[in-house]
């Protein structure tokens, strides 16, 4: 081998090995991935939370988790935190639809890969690789589905919304709706917003009960199932057995509406899965290496009742 060659070989070894040594290092060092939360509002969110910490444990990822505790602004001011801390990645679960253009872009300018969790958002979606969520609509015609069959089509509804101007409660309503049409004889007849929470639900339900006519009201549709609880609690301050007197149909699966339903108390939920970090990481770490990533990820429920209530109460309640 010539000198000349000896020192192109060498050259070429040096190259390699130091491209090698950087790829490596970069595969060693942990994602860091900003979480920008509603906040902690309902249970549901808090399994969704806890189910997330421990997702990202167990794949060893560093999570900047930040509760907004229900603010936009501060899931704003925790959206430009993340690109200043320059993460590999952000997971933004947004409280409503509307107002996040300019820092969405901010996100994206900083070719930082976003993915929208949970509600939706009215923003551009070329601003984020993936949203991974339930399907609202659908959640909504199931309820509805549920209680034309359990009336035969025969019933007045006190609906419980969940937070105005977030995808959730919009497009839960939409699906009820649009079933709800199908029956001449089912309507809504008081219809007002308890923000998801149980402690508005139980406060919301006992105006109600004060003000209204409850022996025309057939069942309630509470938009989340902490706000079917309050209100339960609230039909049972004024000697309304609830379960009986009126029917309940609410979302989101928790064991506390198995626990309501194993008392008699509750009639049907439809699941919104709290388990969506996986896919989430999953998305991120596709995009990450290069690789497409689906513009939707979906994440299924389906409507329980009593009947399994036992069985769903021991699985939802038992540590992982
Ligand atoms: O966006 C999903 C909804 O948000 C859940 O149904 C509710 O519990 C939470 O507040």
């Amino acid at each position: 081998m010539s000198h000349r060659q000896l020192i192109i070989t060498l050259f070429t070894f040096l190259l390699f090995s130091s491209v090698f040594m950087v790829a490596a290092q970069d595969g060693d060092e942990p994602l860091t991935v900003g979480f920008a939360q509603v906040g902690s509002e309902s249970a549901w969110r808090i399994a969704f939370t806890n189910a997330t910490l421990e997702e990202a444990e167990r794949r060893g990822i560093n999570l900047l988790f930040v509760d907004a505790d229900n603010s936009q602004d501060n899931q704003i001011t925790a959206l430009r935190s993340f690109v200043e801390q320059g993460v590999d990645a952000i997971i933004l679960a947004p409280i409503v639809e509307t107002g996040w253009d300019q820092v969405l872009q901010e996100v994206h300018d900083a070719g930082i890969p976003l993915v929208i969790v949970d509600r939706n958002v009215t923003a551009d979606p070329s601003l984020y690789i993936t949203r991974v969520a339930s399907d609202f609509v659908h959640e909504g015609r199931l309820a509805a589905a549920w209680l034309a069959a359990e009336t035969s089509g025969n019933c007045n509804i006190i609906e419980l919304q969940g937070t105005a101007g977030s995808s959730a409660a919009r497009d839960r309503q939409a699906g009820f709706n649009e079933v709800m049409a199908l029956f001449p004889n089912m309507h809504i007849i008081i219809s007002q917003n308890g923000e998801f929470l149980r402690d508005e639900g139980r406060r919301v339900m006992r105006a109600i009960l004060q003000t209204e006519d409850m022996s025309v009201i057939c069942a309630l549709w509470a938009h989340n199932d902490d706000m079917a609880i309050g209100a339960i609690e609230a039909m049972k301050e004024f000697g309304i057995v609830p379960g009986r007197d009126i029917l309940t149909v609410s979302v989101d699966a928790i064991p506390d509406i198995f626990g309501a339903m194993l008392d008699g108390e509750a009639n049907a939920t439809v699941e919104l899965s709290p388990y969506m970090a996986a896919p989430s990481f999953d998305a991120i770490e596709t995009y990450l290496a290069g690789s497409e990533v689906p513009a939707q990820i979906p994440v299924l429920g389906e409507l329980y009742e009593p009947d399994t209530a036992a069985e769903e109460y021991a699985a939802r309640t038992q540590s992982n």
